[in-house]
């Protein structure tokens, strides 16, 4: 294993995989298996610190969307996890897989952020790669480092999934599971025992019971397993949501992604002062 820092960012690697990390929002911007990408990333993203990053996985947390009310509202969409720069607390594991670690606490935060969501928390998020079994883990830890206050939060590792072509993505684990759809703003139960995308799609499932596999062709090409985290948001922008978002490209850059967001967003997690809750994904490529 090796890990490689610069001021920006940190690349672990171990084996043929190599994952790398902007220290701004931690986020994962890369995951190689033998060169080859798992993960889209915009052409024009900032990595400058300036905006969240477009693609890879950014992380969400206090709050998923924009409330209109509670606690949260003050916050920008998608909280402050992926506008904060994070510590690097160095690495974990080394062998048999690499895991290293950010921290993240209200001393990182702007005060802009601070005065939003006034409240004492660390964030503990570890990110493991396993070359053996060609699997990404993402893990939060949230801890309620208040002596008395009760929160709620949302989290979600809102991860882009690079794949060859949208039109040949089957999407299966969804099946007979409550969805709320922002595209159509509707609320069902998903009918469809493989989901394809061919028009922006914007939805929460409620509730997932088990895997969520993308195959490519009919064969598999990544499965995402969850561990405490109950919720899946399926988002692909499609041409014209695309075209509005500034640091999207290639405009047509959505024929060759699609976001499957571990989270816990459909309800707010309650995590009573010095409480703490954990919750992770895996993600496995099948080459
Ligand atoms: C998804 C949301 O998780 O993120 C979408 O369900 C949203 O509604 C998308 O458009 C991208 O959000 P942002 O803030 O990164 O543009």
């Amino acid at each position: 294993m090796s890990v490689s820092q610069t001021d920006s960012t940190v690349t672990v690697t171990i084996g043929s995989s190599e994952v790398k990390i902007l220290r701004y929002g931690a986020t994962v911007l890369s995951w190689t298996i033998d060169g080859k990408e798992q993960l889209w990333l915009s052409e024009s993203a900032k990595l400058d610190g300036s905006k969240a990053v477009r693609g890879g996985i950014p992380l969400v947390f206090p709050v998923f969307g924009k409330s209109t009310e509670g606690p949260t509202s003050a916050l920008p969409q998608h909280g402050f996890a992926r506008t904060s720069t994070w510590e690097y607390l160095g690495q974990t594991s080394e062998k048999p897989v690499a895991a290293i670690q950010f921290g993240l606490g209200p001393e990182n935060l702007s005060d802009e952020a601070k005065k939003q969501w006034d409240y004492n928390f660390t964030l503990i998020y570890t990110v493991t790669i396993d070359d053996a079994n060609k699997t990404l883990e993402t893990r939060m830890s949230v801890e309620n480092a208040e002596q008395n206050k009760p929160f709620d939060f949302n989290i979600l590792f809102h991860t882009y999934l690079r794949v060859p072509e949208i039109a040949n993505v089957e999407v299966t684990g969804l099946q007979a599971v409550p969805v709320k759809d922002k595209v159509t703003v509707s609320s069902y139960v998903e009918q469809a025992a493989k989901v394809t995308v061919s028009g922006e799609v914007d939805r929460v499932y409620e509730n997932v019971p088990g895997a969520v596999n993308v195959d490519v062709e009919n064969k598999p090409y990544l499965t995402v397993t969850r561990d405490n985290i109950n919720d899946v948001v399926v988002w692909n922008p499609w041409t014209e949501k695309a075209e509005g978002l500034a640091d999207f490209t290639p405009k047509q850059g959505f024929h060759h992604m699609i976001c499957i967001e571990a989270g816990d967003v459909a309800k707010w997690q309650k995590l009573a002062a010095g409480d703490k809750w954990e919750g992770g994904q895996k993600i496995k490529a099948h080459l």
